[in-house]
């Protein structure tokens, strides 16, 4: 268990992204007494407009390389920081099969960068921020547990693997105080309009066609991002030092259920899909078996699917 009296500063990496700018927007409201350092070196998927708390005085944007660790190291050495909550990430996993470099770059280097500094400055708690994909494909049936093997398919999810055994050895080796999750697919506000449910609102909303993969059969379990963060937050504050729990929303649909619930919404039909060309390697079905967070530690989605899509389209729509 974490003495959250000990945490004053928690360095938040990737915050002007999709899950970390919604994870500071209501923690650094929800927690005054705690001051954020958000360090992002702004992607093509970040954006600081998404963060609504800016101005607030527990709040701090500095923009870094979590790749440079010699800057880590100055950054640690002048901000007096407790915690680390590491979101920064290469996410896109077509992008990771057209250049897969800079996924090894940020997301095996440089969270090795972060570990490493984290155990320099004696850091209380590292929570890492990673993915159901490094347990690889399901078939129709089954779900993945923590204890699941890991399996990972495309230099995405190969990264995070990379990255999650990393965190794992930081604590078997050096005794850091870590702990990880592993999430399913998120949905929301502020994602970047290259995935997938802001992409097909946006290009319906504008009359255009939406590009399902092959026949959309590939499953996902879809969790709203506000259950992802305060399942974060639950885990960050909550569990024992090691542990690692998965996160999902029992949510599953096929890309072409989701596509169907989007045409709907913005009365259109079939005609306005366009079938192109699987992804290499596409993972089948990804189904999260949450039971231990919910059993451990009390946490529980709170959106069912339908309100979630439903804020979801209101946002990208406003
Ligand atoms: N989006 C999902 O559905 C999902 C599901 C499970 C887990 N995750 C994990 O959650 C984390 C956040 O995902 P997301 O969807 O918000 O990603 P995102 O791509 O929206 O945001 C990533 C952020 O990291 C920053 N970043 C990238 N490289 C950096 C570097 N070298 N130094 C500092 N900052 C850097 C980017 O600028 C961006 O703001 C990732 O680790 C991802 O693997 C995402």
């Amino acid at each position: 268990m974490l003495d959250l009296l000990q945490i004053k500063t928690i360095l938040v990496t990737g915050g002007g992204g999709f899950i970390g700018s919604n994870f500071l927007n209501k923690y650094v409201v929800d927690l005054p007494e705690i001051r954020f350092i958000n360090l992002d070196i702004l992607t093509y998927a970040a954006n600081l407009n998404n963060i609504k708390v800016s101005e607030a005085s527990n709040y701090k944007f500095i923009q870094g390389d979590i790749c440079d660790i010699d800057f880590l190291d100055s950054l640690f050495t002048t901000m007096a920081i407790d915690a680390v909550i590491h979101f920064a990430a290469e996410s896109h996993v077509d992008l990771s099969i057209k250049n897969p470099k800079i996924f090894i770059e940020t997301n095996v280097i440089g969270t090795h960068n972060l570990l490493e500094i984290s155990r320099k400055y004696s850091i209380k708690r590292f929570h890492h921020v990673s993915t159901d994909e490094v347990y690889g494909s399901l078939g129709n049936t089954g779900y993945f547990t923590e204890e699941s093997p890991i399996n990972p398919s495309s230099p995405y999810s190969a990264s995070k693997a990379g990255s999650d055994h990393l965190v794992n050895a930081y604590h078997q080796t050096f005794a850091l105080n870590t702990t990880l999750s592993r999430c399913s697919n998120n949905y929301g506000p502020y994602q970047d309009t290259t995935k997938l449910i802001p992409k097909f609102i946006s290009l319906l909303t504008s009359e255009r066609k939406v590009p399902l993969y092959k026949d959309g059969k590939n499953v996902r379990d879809w969790l709203f991002v506000k259950d992802h963060i305060e399942a974060i937050w639950c885990i960050f504050s909550k569990a024992k030092s090691s542990s690692i729990y998965n996160i999902g929303g029992n949510n599953e649909k096929s890309n072409s259920e989701i596509t169907q619930i989007l045409l709907e919404n913005f009365g259109k039909d079939e005609s306005y899909i366009d079938y192109v060309a699987d992804r290499p390697g596409h993972d089948f079905r990804y189904a999260i078996d949450a039971s231990k967070i919910k059993k451990e530690l009390g946490w529980e989605p709170i959106y069912t699917f339908e309100k979630g899509i439903k804020e979801t389209i209101k946002f990208y729509t406003r």
